[in-house]
């Protein structure tokens, strides 16, 4: 994972270079490091997250107009000051920063080590410094060198370079891991995303595997790796510059949970047709849609989740055979795919590997592809066929939240649009739902008005060490994604199963300790879900239920929910899940919004 970024211009790069390295702090938070050009290369890093580091370190005592900093999730090797980039030539002439993985880097090294080279570190980065350094002692230029390094490593890194010699010049090369140029007046940014740039300029350009450029401050050359040079199109973000700031919240997680009824009326907003839902992106006749048989859901993590509230949909909305898949085990399973199958991908980022290679596997076969993704003009968005964006905003806590309900939302109207195109929803029925989609949002502030009794119920089960969460059929994906923010930002152990497999193994672990957490609308299982709650009460199991039933007591604890329809209940009852899994972290003293080990974006498979 890691989060690069780089500038070259007329300001000082330290403070520009900062910022951005800040902005990416989602894509890991282990190590962080900068260096600057000023005679010579001056580099400061140290182990932690950013604002730890540089109270340490002084990032802004660094001077020069060109520099480039990095933000370490750590793959190879642990989070430690040797460890974090940039990394440096022996003579110290060359630095480099890397995102990604070099799969062969033991091999080059052992090699590099015989020639004579020092590693400083565990990384497999490293060889690559090193590499280009090997072939400037060999009589090449810096960009021979660098573009002969590239033939030889192997795997994922988009990698940005500077060498004392020529003080005016960046280097940068993309394959697999993203990077973008942002082109300003007299002065070039690089960055893994957007993000930092748009403070700056809104012209940007996406590199595309295997570009490599060269860049000073009023220029840019792309070439491939034969060095024939390629036209990459300047695009123009018109994105509003969204202000990231907490707010009045503690925590961006806080607030991107509270944001929740805005940023579900996003994902619906002008995709409402009286009958239908519309999309402008989507990009695949209705014709060809009407013949999709089968749909492969896949995602990770909270995606992964959204994926299977979203197969759901497509089985009972429209009548379309649905399939989810770990976008991380699908292209290792050989699957099976024909023209009659469709793709689909839940990403926030528009990102994560394994969701890219799973869209690499379709389409190896012709499938098309929809992507439903967050991030605009991410790597996702921009590969699949058709897409739906979220509009969510910028989600920076670390655990996903808002992007789940949006996801769903996205995945409700594309499963009515399709059971419509199809036949199989009639038209009332599709009125009927989304007039509810319509009212959902108000009754997501209802959900708020629980808050009281959530933190009461987070102050008097904190200290548990493990927790159960159980659901049925549209609350199962729940009891999943309930268990995953509380295991994510409290290391609470915590599992999510489906309320009647429970009995099949988990029920050995309920005692007096365990509190089991049920989400139990009053819908067609209803009744079943409470006999499973009986099960868990006879073992002295202590129950906290996710209900829209005032009536019932007996329980040890009742979070109430308003009552939505069996299809839109996922997008309200996993509210209280995340509100729970906050306050706990929160008497925990965790750092919610940036948990231990995680990153937000997973660019590595
Ligand atoms: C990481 C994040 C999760 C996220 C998952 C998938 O693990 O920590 O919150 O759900 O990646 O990310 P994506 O951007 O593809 O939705």
């Amino acid at each position: 994972m890691c989060g690069i970024a780089a500038y070259i211009g007329q300001k000082e790069a330290a403070p520009i270079v900062l910022e951005a390295i800040k902005k990416l702090e989602y894509r890991g938070y282990d190590s962080c490091g900068i260096v600057t050009l000023n005679d010579s290369l001056t580099c400061k890093k140290g182990t932690g997250k950013i604002e730890d580091v540089d109270k340490q370190v002084n990032f802004l005592s660094l001077r020069g107009n060109v520099g480039m900093g990095h933000t370490r999730w750590a793959t190879h090797g642990e989070p430690s000051d040797r460890n974090a980039h940039p990394h440096f030539s022996c003579d110290n002439n060359i630095a480099i920063v890397h995102n990604g993985i070099i799969e062969n880097s033991e091999e080059l090294k052992t090699i590099l080590v015989k020639s004579g080279h020092n590693f400083r570190s565990e990384t497999d980065t490293e060889v690559v410094v090193h590499l280009i350094e090997e072939l400037i002692n060999e009589g090449n230029s810096m960009e021979e060198a660098f573009v002969k390094t590239l033939k030889l490593i192997e795997g994922a890194f988009a990698i940005v370079a500077m060498n004392k010699n020529e003080p005016n010049k960046l280097y940068a090369v993309k394959q697999s891991s993203p990077l973008v140029l942002g082109i300003g007046e007299n002065e070039i940014f690089i960055a893994s995303d957007v993000l930092p740039i748009q403070p700056y300029t809104n012209k940007v350009v996406y590199l595309q595997d295997e570009d490599f450029v060269v860049i000073t401050k009023d220029n840019y050359e792309i070439k491939n790796l034969s060095k024939i040079k390629v036209n990459r199109e300047v695009t123009i973000l018109n994105e509003n510059l969204e202000e990231i700031s907490k707010g009045n919240f503690e925590h961006f997680m806080l607030k991107e949970i509270y944001e929740q009824p805005e940023t579900i009326k996003r994902a619906f907003r002008g995709r409402i047709d009286k009958d239908n839902a519309k999309f402008g992106g989507l990009n695949i006749s209705n014709e060809q849609l009407k013949k999709i048989k089968r749909i492969v859901l896949t995602g990770c993590g909270t995606s992964w989740h959204a994926c299977l509230v979203g197969g759901s949909y497509f089985q009972e909305i429209s009548k379309i055979a649905a399939q989810v898949e770990y976008a991380s085990e699908f292209r290792y399973k050989n699957p099976v795919l024909g023209e009659d199958d469709l793709l689909i991908v839940l990403s926030q980022s528009g990102e994560t590997a394994d969701s890219i290679a799973a869209i690499q596997e379709a389409k190896s076969k012709n499938v098309k592809t929809i992507g439903l993704v967050n991030v605009v003009g991410s790597s996702i968005a921009r590969m699949v066929d058709g897409g739906i964006y979220l509009h969510a905003g910028h989600e920076i806590g670390v655990a996903s939240t808002k992007t789940f309900t949006s996801h769903l939302t996205a995945l409700y109207l594309l499963s009515i649009y399709l059971g419509r195109i199809n036949g199989n929803l009639s038209k009332e029925k599709a009125k009927e739902m989304l007039n509810d989609l319509e009212k959902l949002p108000e009754k997501i502030n209802e959900v708020f008005s629980s808050v009281d009794e959530i933190k009461k119920i987070a102050s008097k089960y904190f200290k548990s060490k493990n927790a159960l969460y159980l659901g049925r059929h549209y609350n199962f994906p729940v009891a999943l994604e309930g268990a995953l923010k509380l295991k994510e930002i409290s290391y609470i152990h915590a599992e999510g199963y489906p309320a009647a497999e429970m009995k099949h193994g988990p029920i050995a672990l309920i005692d007096e300790n365990m509190p089991v957490i049920v989400i139990a609308p009053e819908d067609r299982l209803y009744s079943k879900v409470m006999s499973n709650i009986q099960e868990v009460k006879s073992r002295k199991g202590k129950v906290i239920v996710v209900t829209t039933d005032a009536t019932k007591n007996g329980f040890d604890e009742v979070i109430l929910i308003p009552k939505v329809s069996e299809f839109l209940m996922p997008i309200i009852s996993v509210i209280p899940v995340q509100l729970l899994a906050y306050y706990i972290a929160k008497e925990r003293g965790c750092d919610i919004d940036k948990p231990r080990n995680l990153a937000k974006s997973v660019t590595v498979e």
